[in-house]
């Protein structure tokens, strides 16, 4: 405990040059200075320029990564960009530059802080005793004058270009934490334009297309990829390029084309980009437009095919009599309890198996779940055959696939 009397008067406190009331709060605080020692006792110490010449460049890198992370962020092009497409290398380097640029804007300053501490702020080792209760007035004022001598001494009023830097890369770096969060705070229901991906809404998905009368094939994914194409006719066996014209990643399909107790994932594809069998262009390319089919969160449907005795028995939820096509169901892959995909189906028993947390639904049954935590039937999507005999759907899913969410009333 102190011995220092307590009761200044207004009076005596505003007698004290700042250093005294520093001192006074030290002692009052039962603060000891056990050790301290100058950095730079000498002015114009060359270890002193060297030492801020360090804290500075730290923070000009820091203001560099800041700045960087900013522009990547806000102009960078973000936009996915399937392979072989313009501006995919520009696109791949929008992770890593975030990355990079955020290290640097924060490591940087982090290394200028403890630099500066470690090689510019006097040396000093002090002891100070706890102690309970709220502050009274003389110590609220010295520890104000404590810290007026914490600025002192740092020297930071006298190196204004340094306390500058610090300030900007202070503020630059928090907006470079602080901005991303920005996307958090968008408004989720807020309809973009409607397309493969749906319009953005948890509402919709390329199948939501249809209902703006969009003609939608059932298309099965082939996994053809880019091939590679031959050289001119002086060159013809050097190999040129890699393209994807011609190529179809999602074809139509006939009932036939799948047998009785087997299953296919199939994902929207309109007419307009149909490019296979009597209708294929080997110029024409739409690979991408099939990839953000395949990519659309919510596209992914699995067409079961039961087995003619088995169709016998279905039993059919309320108000989706005629969703079916003859022994063909069409139900969302998206598992309604958080989102997996349903991809096993077992012939034998009828039965959709989600691998993530083993729900069970039955396919003769509207997709109800049977076993798991899944609680809702997997969506039913409405088919049928057009007139050239390719299976297409009949509509929209009437309501929201995958999991729950709160907006949902079911
Ligand atoms: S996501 Fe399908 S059971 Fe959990």
């Amino acid at each position: 405990m102190s011995n220092e009397k307590k009761n200044y008067t207004p009076q005596e406190l505003n007698s004290m040059s700042n250093d005294e009331l520093a001192r006074l709060g030290t002692e009052l605080d039962g603060v000891t200075v056990a050790y301290r020692k100058e950095r730079f006792p000498v002015d114009n110490d060359p270890a002193s320029k060297r030492a801020s010449r360090a804290v500075g460049t730290f923070l000009v890198l820091s203001i560099i990564g800041a700045i960087g992370f900013l522009g990547v962020y806000l102009f960078w092009p973000w936009r996915y960009k399937g392979l072989g497409a313009d501006g995919m290398w520009l696109y791949t380097f929008y992770t890593p530059l975030l990355g990079v640029c955020g290290a640097l804007a924060i490591g940087c300053l982090g290394l200028a802080v403890v630099t500066y501490v470690k090689k510019i702020v006097p040396e000093e080792i002090s002891v100070q005793r706890r102690h309970d209760g709220p502050s009274d007035e003389v110590d609220r004022r010295t520890i104000t004058a404590l810290l007026n001598d914490s600025w002192t001494t740092s020297t930071l009023g006298r190196r204004k270009v340094l306390a500058g830097m610090l300030g900007a890369s202070g503020i630059l770096a928090g907006l470079a934490i602080i901005l991303p969060m920005g996307g958090m705070i968008r408004n989720p229901w807020k309809p973009g334009v409607l397309g493969l991906q749906g319009d953005g809404t948890l509402w919709t998905s390329g199948w939501t297309l249809k209902s703006k009368n969009v003609k939608l094939y059932l298309g099965r994914d082939t996994g053809a990829i880019a091939a590679l194409e031959k050289g001119d006719k002086d060159h013809p066996n050097a190999v040129t390029h890699a393209s994807t014209a011609g190529i179809a990643r999602l074809v139509r399909m006939r009932p036939e084309d799948l047998d009785a107790g087997s299953m296919e994932t199939v994902f929207p594809l309109p007419d307009e980009l149909v490019n296979d069998k009597d209708r294929h262009d080997p110029k024409r390319d739409v690979y991408t437009e099939h990839m953000h089919s395949i990519h659309g969160p919510r596209n992914a449907v699995m067409l079961i095919r039961l087995r003619h005795k088995d169709a016998q028995e279905v039993v059919e939820r309320k108000g989706q009599e005629d969703f079916h096509y003859g022994d063909f169901y069409a139900y969302s892959k998206i598992c309604t309890h958080i989102g997996c995909p349903t991809s096993l189906y077992e012939a034998q028993t009828n039965r959709i198996l989600c691998p993530c947390h083993q729900s069970q639904f039955d396919a003769k049954m509207y997709g109800k779940p049977l076993f798991g935590p899944a609680a809702r039937a997997l969506p039913q999507l409405p088919i049928e055959v057009d007139e050239e005999g390719y299976l297409v759907a009949k509509g929209d899913f009437i309501e929201p696939v995958g999991p729950a969410f709160w907006e949902r009333e079911s």
